[in-house]
Parts: structure tokens; C-alpha cells; sequence
């Protein structure tokens, strides 16, 4: 069979032009050359300087083009060069029945513009791209967005509107260069593939929906009229964006008055949920700071969170930080609030011939994927486990206390086991005796375990942030329940006198 290009070249043209008809964007001159020229492509290899003219105009072979994700990262050392990368860009190209563009990769040229204003550039590498009839997908890891000089309010009003917005539209403008795989014709670059699209981005929306979940430490300042809390926010991220932004400061407020000022370190919003560790130092010399700490004693309260003129050291981020009010209810007495998961678990106790107690638990972060170091256990305060209920019916059920020998690092996610000594009690009362008889006939009908309630205040320190916390892993004060103990037949040397 004899193949015409021509009539290839011709019928797809005016298949396009039917098919087109009916669609909003009319198909002009040029569309019609650009069918025919990429027609052209595929069966003769070559590309003539027309359709290189044909296909460099704002709207040719791209029609329109959507970015479902985009990471941005405001920590780079030039504020006025944040970088960009995207794992899908969706562009929608002019139809070109019965053919599928065989791009295998683009690299792209952009110039982003809000509100007729040109912010800035950015060239991606090349990406890989793949097309399924007239969409085409790809990505663009990691590429620099330089800030034009004149540009730099434009761009912190675009940030703003980022910040604040549930969606804001900007225009991308430049040209793609694209790789396509041509058969006998071998690998063959399309450069300047021009395109201009208005791209509605989903915004951080005033980052509203912002929800206390932890308080780690609550700690009234000794010697200054400050209280400090250290806690879990979660702030959801209602757009595609991640976004990095490096340590923001908040102003926080009691019915409109500044209390006090709450920072997050190193910031980065993902889509959806995020938990926050938030330090917040309260100033208790104001009367709106001492107002809400007696509030909380009674009722839940809001805590306003809002940007301000100098929320970060990125003077790019401010404008849009600023923009940002939101607020957090703290529960009345930071009641009802829960940790992640159990700051501990896999509790055994061995008991030597002499009456030496060692226990071995696995600890575990309690706080949202933050990593902590468990310095010490405070054991000027209450430090012990004694057995839970059901087990024996004695007002004396402890089972050991703490020494302050107890160390552990652990990671957001993951475990560290540990063996330490414990003290047990040295003389036996008769109600003692009775407790650790009840323990171990409890454990033989139990499978070896016996239910325990901790009381462990720990000093630690969360996220490597260098300050000692004393905090409160006791399982009654974060309702943790009943705790299991694992006992074998050395126990019975806790009853050795
Ligand atoms: C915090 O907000 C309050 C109330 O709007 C305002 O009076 C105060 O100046 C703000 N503080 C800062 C540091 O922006
Ligand atoms: C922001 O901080 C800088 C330096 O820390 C200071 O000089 C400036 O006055 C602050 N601006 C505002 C509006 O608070």
C-alpha cells in the first residue's frame, strides 16, 4: 500500500477541525499548521523553520496546563530565589486525532505572572513526560525561581495570596523543549514550544483550620514572669502545596490582645494534616496573658495565632505570613488531649537470688513522630509502678521505683529497648507479701503478664532542641489504661527476706 502523507497529513487536519467544532477553544490557522507540522514529524522526520514559528505562539500546541503538586522551598539562603519542583504537571494539548505525541521528556522555560505583573523565572531540567492522547504529564524536580528585582513586593503579594486564599490563579508563560522518540527517525528535540496558561494553584486558605493536640510541657518560668509551653499543633494544609518555610514566629492573643509569641522551627506544611511541635512563651506580666491562664483553670479558651510584620527572617515570607490569622481551642486544663501512642511498651522485670531488680521496657515517641532523649526520671517526684487492677486487693501494691539511671534515645518512629536496675522495696510488710502472692498467682492464669500503672515523670528532650523538659508519662494522667507487666519465676525472689 502506497502511504500518502499528505492525505494522512490532510485527514487529520480536518478530522481535528470537525472534532474541534464543538469545543470552546476555536481551532484557528495555526492550530491546523500545528497538527500538521507535528503529522509532519512523525512520518518524514523533519521539522521546517514554520513550524517552528507555528508552534513558539502563546497558545499553540499547549491549551491549557494544571499543577496538582508543587513544593516550595522559602529556606534558601537568597529569600528572592526560593526553589520549585512538581511531581505532576498536566498539560492539555490541541487534539491531534489518531496521533499520540511520542514525547518522552521536556524541560521547560517559565515566567510566573500574578495580577500582570512578571514575579520571576524558572527553567526546570529535563523531566521525563509522558502523553495519553492529548494530555501529557510530567514533573520537574528541584529548579530555582529567580525574583525579578522590581518584582520583589509583587512576589510578597502573591505570597500573601498564596497564604491566605482557598485558590488564586497566576499565568505561566515561556516555552517547553521536548524529546521526542521518533522510530527510524531516532531522538529528535522540538525546541520552543511556547505556551501561556492561567494555572489556578489552591492556596493555604489563612492556614484556619488549626487544632491543639498535645500540650508536652506547660512550665511557669522561675525567675522571669513568663510560662512556657511546649506543644502539638496540628494545622491542615488545605492545598497541593508543600511548602517549606523555616522557623515562623506567631503572635498570639487572648480576645485580641498580644500574649505572648509562638514559634515553630523549621516549618514545612504538606497537603493535609500536620502536627506542629509549637513553643509558645506566654508573657505573664500582661494582664491578657494572665487573664487566659485563669480562663483556662475554667473553660476551654481560644489562643489567636497570627502573622506579623516580622514573623520570619524572610523578608519575602512576611507580607504573606502576616495575612495569616487563625486560632487554636486549648482545652480547660489541657484536659482530654492525647498522645500519639504509648511513650513505652514490652515491660519485664527479672529478680535475682540477691534481690536485684532489672527492667527491660521499649520506649517509643508519644509525640506526634518528634523524637525525643529520655535524660533521667525525676525522681524527686513520684516514681513508680505498682500493679493494676484486679490483681490484689492491698493498699500497698508497688512493685519498684525508679532510679534516675534510666536513658533512652529514640526516634520520631522509631524504638529503643533498655535494661535498667529498679529499687525494690528492702523489708516486706505482710500487705506487700500478700500484694506480690496475688501478682504472681494473677500471672499464671495471665499468660506470664500482670496489668501495672506507671508513674513516670521524666526529664527529656524533645527534637534536639537542648532544653530539659519535665514532663509526665504517667499512664493515669494521659489515660493510658492498664500497662503490661511480664513476670517469670524469678519473681518469686521478690519475696526472698
Ligand atoms: C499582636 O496582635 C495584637 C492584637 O491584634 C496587636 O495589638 C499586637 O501589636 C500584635 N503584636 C505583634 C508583635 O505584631
Ligand atoms: C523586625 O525585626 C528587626 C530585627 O530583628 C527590627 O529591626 C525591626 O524593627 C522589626 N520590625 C517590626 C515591624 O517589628
Amino acid at each position: 500500500m502506497k502511504f500518502s502523507l499528505k492525505a494522512v497529513a490532510l485527514s487529520a487536519v480536518i478530522a481535528s477541525t470537525v472534532l474541534a467544532a464543538p469545543v470552546v477553544e476555536k481551532r484557528d490557522v495555526n492550530s491546523d499548521r500545528i497538527a500538521a507540522c507535528f503529522v509532519g514529524l512523525l512520518f518524514t522526520g523533519s521539522w521546517p523553520g514554520s513550524c517552528k514559528a507555528a508552534i513558539s505562539v502563546d497558545l499553540g500546541l499547549i491549551r491549557s496546563i494544571a499543577i496538582n503538586q508543587m513544593t516550595m522551598d522559602f529556606t534558601t539562603a537568597n529569600p528572592w530565589a526560593p526553589t520549585m519542583s512538581s511531581n505532576d504537571v498536566v498539560a492539555t494539548m490541541l487534539s491531534i486525532p489518531g496521533i499520540t505525541l511520542p514525547i518522552d521528556s521536556v524541560r521547560q522555560h517559565v515566567i510566573i505572572i500574578d495580577n500582570g505583573v512578571q514575579l520571576g523565572a524558572f527553567d526546570t531540567p529535563w523531566s521525563a513526560a509522558s502523553v495519553k492522547g492529548g494530555t501529557m504529564k510530567t514533573a520537574f524536580t528541584t529548579s530555582t525561581l529567580n525574583i525579578f528585582p522590581d518584582a520583589k513586593n509583587a512576589f510578597s503579594s502573591f505570597v500573601g495570596s498564596l497564604s491566605t486564599k482557598d485558590s488564586h490563579s497566576v499565568t505561566l508563560k515561556g516555552s517547553v523543549d521536548a524529546k521526542l522518540s521518533l522510530g527510524v527517525f531516532g531522538h529528535l528535540t522540538v525546541p520552543g514550544i511556547g505556551f501561556k496558561a492561567s494555572v489556578p494553584i489552591k492556596g493555604l486558605g489563612g492556614l484556619k483550620n488549626q487544632k491543639y493536640i498535645y500540650a508536652i510541657e506547660v512550665y511557669p518560668g522561675l525567675t522571669d514572669s513568663k510560662t512556657y509551653m511546649t506543644s502539638i499543633l496540628n494545622i491542615n494544609n488545605p492545598s497541593q502545596l508543600t511548602v517549606a518555610l523555616g522557623d515562623v514566629n506567631f503572635n498570639s492573643t487572648y480576645k485580641g490582645a498580644h500574649i505572648g509569641i509562638s514559634t515553630v522551627k523549621a516549618l514545612k506544611l504538606v497537603p493535609g494534616d500536620n502536627q506542629v511541635l509549637t513553643y509558645t512563651i506566654l508573657d505573664t506580666s500582661l494582664s491578657a496573658a494572665q487573664e487566659f491562664s485563669t480562663a483556662l483553670t475554667e473553660r476551654s479558651e481560644v489562643m489567636g495565632i497570627s502573622g506579623y510584620a516580622n514573623s520570619s527572617t524572610n523578608p519575602a515570607l512576611n507580607a504573606g505570613l502576616k495575612a495569616v490569622s487563625s486560632g487554636v481551642t486549648i482545652p480547660q486544663g489541657f484536659q482530654g488531649l492525647s498522645m500519639s501512642q504509648h511513650p513505652y511498651k514490652d515491660w519485664s522485670i527479672k529478680i535475682s537470688p540477691t534481690r536485684v531488680a532489672t527492667v527491660t521496657a521499649t520506649f517509643q515517641s508519644p509525640y506526634y513522630g518528634y523524637p525525643y532523649e529520655l535524660v533521667y526520671p525525676n525522681t524527686d517526684y513520684v516514681n513508680e509502678v505498682y500493679c493494676g487492677q484486679g490483681v490484689a486487693d492491698a493498699t500497698d501494691r508497688s512493685i519498684w521505683k525508679f532510679q534516675k539511671n534510666v536513658k533512652a534515645k529514640v526516634s520520631g518512629t522509631g524504638t529503643t529497648t533498655v535494661t535498667f536496675e529498679v529499687t525494690i522495696a528492702k523489708k516486706l510488710n505482710p500487705i506487700l507479701v500478700k500484694a506480690y502472692n496475688d501478682m504472681i498467682n494473677y500471672a499464671k492464669s495471665h499468660g506470664g503478664t500482670i496489668p501495672i500503672k506507671i508513674e513516670l515523670l521524666p526529664i527529656i528532650i524533645v527534637n534536639g532542641d537542648g532544653v530539659e523538659r519535665f514532663v509526665d508519662w504517667s499512664t493515669t494522667g494521659n489515660k493510658l489504661g492498664d500497662v503490661n507487666l511480664k513476670i517469670g519465676d524469678d519473681f518469686a525472689n521478690i519475696l526472698i527476706q
